[in-house]
């Protein structure tokens, strides 16, 4: 009896250590668990209780590709990576910045996109790095945009927000001067505002991809071949039309 249990207790020790799924693992199970947030437009969202945008339909495409079926998962933007390294699910795609700090923690893909953070303020506001001087600031919690918005020589304060959405409803409500987020995202927004909103300076440019728990080479190998062939059969630049009026891989 006493010997059943601790047997018990010693496999319940191992599976709280596991490692993360390998490709051998996931491809057995037959479904890989993705995660992103969910609250990212137009890359990642819920459109009431659909799980929909540019990263959903290209993750969804890989795996399809991967002759695998999907199970989503959402988290706040803060907990993605995180849950990662908690064998959570097998992989994030939430429009991550490949950054040194990141790199320390995950391994990324080869990114499936390009782009950059950009000023919006209501008309008449910001427009550039140097007229931030003294003015406040909404940007994402844990993003790229705090990150390289605190640098601005002389920038007043930056205010974060637990959803980027939210940063951007600081703006136009006025209690911010200007809102630092995705340049795609942003030329939504000001479309979206009608005439309210303009974008103003890109303050920096940076590479978006997959993260997968680090040393999770197999996995890694197969998002990198499923991504490139999406990349050469047309799927991704269908799927990036559908949403950009254009095709935003990096060059
Ligand atoms: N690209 C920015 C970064 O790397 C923002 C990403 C925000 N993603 C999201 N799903 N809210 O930090």
């Amino acid at each position: 009896m006493k010997k059943t249990l601790l047997t018990l207790t010693t496999l319940a020790l191992l599976a709280s250590v596991a490692e993360a799924r390998t490709w051998a693992d996931i491809k057995s199970s037959g479904t890989i668990k993705i995660a992103t947030e969910g609250a990212f437009p137009p890359f990642n969202l819920l459109k009431g209780k659909e799980l929909t945008g540019f990263e959903v339909d290209l993750a969804n495409a890989l795996a399809k590709g991967m002759g695998l079926k999907v199970q989503w998962v959402t988290q706040p933007f803060e907990n993605l990576l995180i849950g990662l390294n908690q064998d959570r699910y097998d992989f994030v795609i939430a429009s991550h910045g490949i950054t040194p700090e990141r790199l320390r923690a995950v391994d990324f893909t080869n990114p499936h996109y390009c782009t950059g953070g950009a000023i919006v303020s209501r008309v008449g506001g910001p427009k550039t790095a140097a007229d931030l001087k003294g003015k406040t600031v909404a940007v994402q919690v844990g993003t790229t945009y705090l990150q390289n918005v605190s640098k601005v020589p002389g920038v007043g304060s930056v205010k974060t927000f637990p959803k980027d959405t939210d940063a951007q409803a600081a703006l136009m409500a006025g209690r911010v001067d200007s809102w630092v987020g995705d340049k795609f995202t942003g030329l939504d927004l000001v479309k979206a505002q009608k005439g309210k909103l303009v974008q103003g300076a890109l303050l920096f440019n940076e590479r978006i991809g997959m993260a997968v728990k680090k040393g999770n080479s197999s996995l890694l190998k197969e998002l990198n071949s499923a991504l490139a062939k999406a990349m050469q059969d047309g799927t991704y630049a269908k799927i990036s039309g559908e949403y950009f009026g254009q095709d935003i891989r990096c060059r």
